[in-house]
């Protein structure tokens, strides 16, 4: 017999089926012994009766989250017996054969609740266990939903999705770089991409005209409960675009996804609204102002973005660097200002951030597509010639060659999923999140490797971090 989805059971009312999964809730009434059996689609009561003799021995042995195999009749239950809070409560299934599939421990903590009880190192250390609670199963199967209308959409408007490499070079990017040592070239790094930045550029400068990628980040900093070392981007980038065009395309493609995905959400005002920098942090005291009208509606989702920022402030040291992205162009009044090195204070760049209910949401901006511009962005935050040649003549060779002005934006994707699915956290939407401090508890890592692998890489470790 082949195996029915315990969801399709309310249309094999009175026939026989064979359905598999966990056991949720044993209930044993001595005679009566119910039992709960959950699968990917859904939940239903099972009844073992004594008639059915060696099922109903065997459901007197099962224990939760054993896997069950189960051959039994679909059958309506009662009218004053029908669960209404339940997908499956007007159904019942009784038991006329059960297989053990596997046995399992007893659960280190309750799975049929939402688990926000539970300390997050036990869940994070018995993931497996943790996922398959309802509330995480629903997270990560809308997380796909969004990345599924994503890729959709932007492939239904000629985008191609294009994978770069996780083995890299370090970028100045803000953060701190994971880096990988290299075996064939001992003293010599990899680095793993903040962001695939240069990587998308470089796809522009190669004629791909329209590139995106659901792309994994990787950044060496603390974390937070909307910051993860590892996260995940929508990442894409459009050539022979201007600001409005990539603003655009991001506002429709959001609103769409929310309208179709979820339609039980209000989008506080569309068109986004639209603030200066100099507004938002005036009028809200934040570049990402929280512009919700009712905060206590966790259906409400405001959207706006947050243009015109500066491009440079002073570092610790007094000297000048970059406050979103040294690839961004300025302003195009304000690229006068920049070639010529003066009010260096003033100049604007065509960053443009999209902030949802007060988190920041997504960035990007219009590159700098020239050879010289990008040089006198280095030049400014104080790089030798030769070393902006040695970091980054490759995105400077590439701009020589016939790149086209180009533009492209992040979303964060981990964020994004944080707020639609009403969690405090990005934890809760991330498969496997590390630890606050930055620890897979599951895996045990970070971890010792051996001497072997360590002689090979030519590394010796000098003191270790207890
Ligand atoms: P940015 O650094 O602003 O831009 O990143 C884009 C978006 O990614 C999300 N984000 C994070 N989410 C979780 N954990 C983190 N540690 C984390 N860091 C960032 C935020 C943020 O808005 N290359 C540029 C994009 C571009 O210009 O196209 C970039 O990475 O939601």
């Amino acid at each position: 017999m082949k195996r029915t989805y315990i969801k399709e059971l309310k249309n094999k009312k009175g026939e026989e089926v064979k359905i598999a999964g966990w056991v949720d809730v044993r209930r044993d009434h001595g005679k009566i012994i119910f039992i709960d059996l959950r699968d990917m689609s859904g939940k239903v009561q099972m009844v073992a009766l004594p008639n059915h003799k060696e099922a109903h021995e065997a459901a007197g042995k099962v224990r939760s989250e054993w896997v069950l195999e189960i051959i039994g009749q679909v059958n309506q239950r009662p009218e004053k017996m029908i669960n209404k809070d339940e997908e499956l409560g007007e159904v019942e299934l009784e038991i006329t054969e059960i297989k053990v599939l596997n046995e399992a421990a007893t659960p280190v903590f309750e799975i049929s609740n939402n688990g926000r009880e539970v300390n997050e190192e036990t869940r994070l250390a018995h993931r497996y266990l943790d996922l398959r609670r309802n509330r995480l199963q629903k997270n990560l199967r809308m997380r796909h939903e969004v990345i599924r209308f994503f890729e959709n959409y932007l492939s239904d408007k000629n985008f191609t999705e294009i994978e770069t490499p996780l083995l890299t070079k370090s970028t100045p990017e803000g953060a701190r770089d994971f880096v990988v040592p290299s075996r064939l070239y001992n003293g010599k790094f990899y680095a793993l991409p903040q962001s695939p930045q240069q990587y998308k550029q470089l796809l522009m400068a190669a004629g791909m005209e329209k590139y995106f990628q659901i792309a994994k980040c990787l950044r060496d900093e603390d974390t937070r409960g909307d910051r993860q070392p590892e996260f995940t981007q929508l990442d894409l980038e459009m050539s022979f675009v201007e600001q409005k065009d990539v603003m655009n395309l991001v506002e429709e493609m959001l609103i769409k996804m929310i309208k179709k995905l979820y339609p039980q959400k209000k989008i506080q005002q569309i068109p986004f609204p639209v603030l200066t920098h100099k507004e938002a942090m005036e009028k809200y005291n934040s570049d990402k102002p929280d512009l919700r009208k009712d905060k206590n509606n966790s259906n409400l989702l405001a959207f706006c973005w947050v243009i015109d920022f500066p491009f440079f402030e002073k570092d610790k040291n007094g000297g000048w660097t970059f406050i979103h992205n040294p690839f961004s162009a300025p302003k195009s009044e304000h690229m006068e200002m920049l070639m010529k090195k003066e009010n260096i204070g003033e100049i604007l760049t065509t960053q443009y951030d999209i902030a949802l209910n007060g988190f920041e949401a997504g960035g990007g901006s219009v590159r700098n597509h020239k050879t010289e511009a990008l040089e006198k962005v280095f030049e400014i935050m104080g790089f030798e010639k030769e070393k902006i040649w040695q970091d980054f003549g490759h995105m400077l060779k590439a701009f020589s060659s016939g790149t086209p002005p180009h533009g492209g934006i992040a979303l964060g994707l981990d964020r994004l999923m944080m707020i639609l699915q009403n969690e405090p956290n990005i934890r809760e939407v991330i498969a496997f999140p590390k630890t606050g401090d930055v620890r897979d508890p599951m895996m045990d890592s970070p971890s010792e490797i051996s001497k072997e692998q360590l002689a090979e890489l030519g590394i010796q470790i000098k003191k270790f971090n207890k």
